[in-house]
């Protein structure tokens, strides 16, 4: 291969000819020396070009993106740029080809981006030679690299389920493909591997991983994407502890060579029910404090009227402190709150901002001496503190005090950057109960064992048993996911029978894995890491579309392919469907 990159260039090679290929990032003119900024993937080189060579006509007429080749010889700068890994040095032109010309483009190949995204959707492969996107998809193959290979390490192997396939219980709506050949019969791409993961265990592969493509048809939010990858990993003769330390070993190692961060294990831990009742979310950001505090106890005599008909109803009083930041918010600000917690909850937000020993704000009227006191204590409150306190059921005030710390510490920049604060959120709920469905739905999947202690509650107190599942927590993201499965067939049926589903549900859904399960399956268990949203918190950022190289758009639109789009009519033809 002849093409060398231009950042393995430096003061070791001064004096040697060199073949470059690139795209012309910049052109200047400066006292009748020409500088061509030329790009290529790994970054930038400056080539000179003398008023006395003689292709200085033909530099002069270059334009940004063209494609060039150049030959020339590597001299030191004599102005060094310490901003780029090249700035040492400069190419002396010797010899300069076009190989390609480019239009004028829609916007500039830099960083400081103005276009706006839709524009930069549109024209995708022109925002990926950008440096910085340029350089997440490089650190996406570095990441997929050091997993394939400590799985690898691991005893595990690599193996491709199918991407037509039967609908998967992960609980998204599942995009359809219409059968030619079956007229009337759909394919469902897989929301996951899961039941097939669960099938090469009863295989007896016993270690298998895959980076698996996922579809689900949900709502789209700046960490979900229709389409995403999962390292999707099942093992067979394990036990939670085991899934855990091998995926922590596996953190440990991608954050030990990404961000050179010694990462300490074992990983906090935490069970759900603590992670909600402190912090209001089965995803904790546990990067600044902020913990709930519940104050239902020292307003339980109070006779404000929001309070009171809250604690009649069996609802909850519960309070966040902002510290130090009472003067930080106006009382148009502490409305906007209002409007914030409209997602989760008709209540509104009740605020008090406390200085020099004094309560103001529009709830201080309601207390009095003894609560003043009791607050300080209990919120253990110093000047220039504000608390914003919620009522309602215990699910509204816990969603939304959650929230709110998270948005709090946000616009006020109480988050550090690379900070990484890693946990494990444990002990989930097997059932939670679904309000639109007026019935108990499974907290993560029908296949998920429940704690061994907590068999004998799945048919009679639902709303007090645990299950084996893990969430792995980075940054109040849910990076991953998994649980040990159920393989034993009693305990199997009890599960459908507590998630009420029929005889013909469970065949009809999956009668063929139920069937497999009979045949000698190993207790087994998993988990999948969603590849995007670790490489959103290694790259810094919190969209995900900057760490897929051709994303869709929120209304789920690939801008740059036009897709979806409609199809003619001797398609839908010969798939026998017709549009409504
Ligand atoms: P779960 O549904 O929790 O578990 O998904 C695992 C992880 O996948 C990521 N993820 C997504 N990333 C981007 N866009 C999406 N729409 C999206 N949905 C999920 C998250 C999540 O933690 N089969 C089980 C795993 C198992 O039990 O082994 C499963 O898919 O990071």
């Amino acid at each position: 291969m002849k093409k060398i990159f231009n950042n393995s260039i430096g003061m070791n090679n001064l004096n040697e000819v060199v073949e470059l290929y690139g795209w012309v990032s910049k052109i200047r003119k400066l006292g009748g020396l020409i500088f061509i900024d030329l790009r290529d993937r790994s970054g930038i080189v400056q080539v000179v070009v003398r008023p006395e060579n003689n292709y200085y006509e033909e530099a002069s007429k270059l334009k940004s993106e063209f494609v060039i080749k150049v030959i020339g010889t590597v001299v030191e700068r004599e102005n060094k740029n310490k901003n780029i890994p090249t700035g040492d040095i400069e190419i002396d032109l010797s010899k300069l080809e076009v190989l390609n010309k480019s239009l004028d483009l829609p916007f500039t190949i830099t960083d400081e981006v103005t276009a706006l995204e839709n524009t930069r959707l549109k024209y995708r492969y022109l925002d990926l030679r950008r440096p910085e996107l340029k350089e997440i998809l490089l650190l996406r193959h570095r990441v997929t690299t050091i997993i394939r290979n400590y799985m690898n390490d691991n005893s595990f192997i690599e193996v491709e389920t199918p991407i037509l396939c039967k609908s998967t219980p992960e609980g998204a709506r599942d995009f359809l493909v219409p059968s030619r050949i079956n007229k009337g019969s759909f394919y469902a791409l897989p929301q996951s591997p899961q039941l097939l993961k669960q099938l090469l265990m009863v295989s007896g592969i016993e270690r298998y991983y895959q980076l698996a493509k996922c579809f689900r048809d949900e709502d789209l939010r700046s960490d979900r994407q229709p389409e995403f990858t999962q390292l999707d990993l099942e093992m067979s003769f394990v036990e939670e502890e085991d899934i855990i330390s091998l995926v922590e070993g596996l953190i440990k190692e991608i954050f030990e060579k990404e961000k050179g961060m010694d990462v300490k294990l074992p990983l906090q831990r935490m069970k759900y029910d603590e992670a909600i009742d402190k912090y209001g979310s089965d995803k904790p950001d546990l990067r600044f404090g902020m913990e709930i505090k519940d104050l239902t106890n020292i307003f339980k005599e109070t006779d404000f009227v929001p309070f009171n008909n809250s604690l009649d109803n069996n609802g909850i009083i519960n309070a966040i402190v902002v510290k130090d930041k009472s003067d930080k918010y106006s009382r148009k600000d502490l409305d906007k709150l209002n409007d914030f917690v409209k997602d989760f909850t008709k209540g509104n937000v009740f605020y008090l901002k406390y200085n020099d020993n004094t309560f103001s704000g529009s709830i201080s009227k309601i207390l009095d001496e003894g609560l003043e006191k009791e607050l300080v204590n209990e919120l253990k409150l110093t000047s220039n503190d504000l608390v914003l306190i919620m009522t309602g059921t215990k699910k509204e005030v816990k969603a939304s005090l959650g929230a709110l710390r998270c948005k709090v510490a946000r616009d006020m920049n109480m988050i550090a950057k690379e900070d990484y604060k890693m946990l494990w959120v444990t002990d989930f709920p097997s059932f939670e109960y679904s309000e639109e469905e007026k019935r108990y739905v499974a907290c993560h999947h029908p296949f998920t064992a429940p704690k061994d202690s907590d068999v004998d509650k799945l048919l009679t107190d639902k709303g007090n048993c645990y299950s084996k599942a893990y969430d792995i927590v980075i940054n109040g993201y849910e990076v991953g996911g998994g649980s040990i499965r159920i393989h034993d067939e009693e305990i199997q049926n009890k599960m459908f029978e507590a998630l009420n589903l029929t005889k013909e549900d469970i065949e009809g859904k999956f009668g063929f894995f139920v069937n497999a399960l009979k045949y000698g399956t190993p207790p087994h268990g998993g988990l999948a890491i969603g590849l995007e949203r670790l490489i959103m918190i290694l790259a810094g950022t919190d969209n995900i579309k900057d760490v897929i190289a051709f994303p869709k758009t929120q209304s789920g639109a690939d801008l740059m392919c036009e897709s979806p789009s409609t199809v003619d009519e001797k398609q839908l033809d010969e798939l026998d469907l017709r549009l409504k």
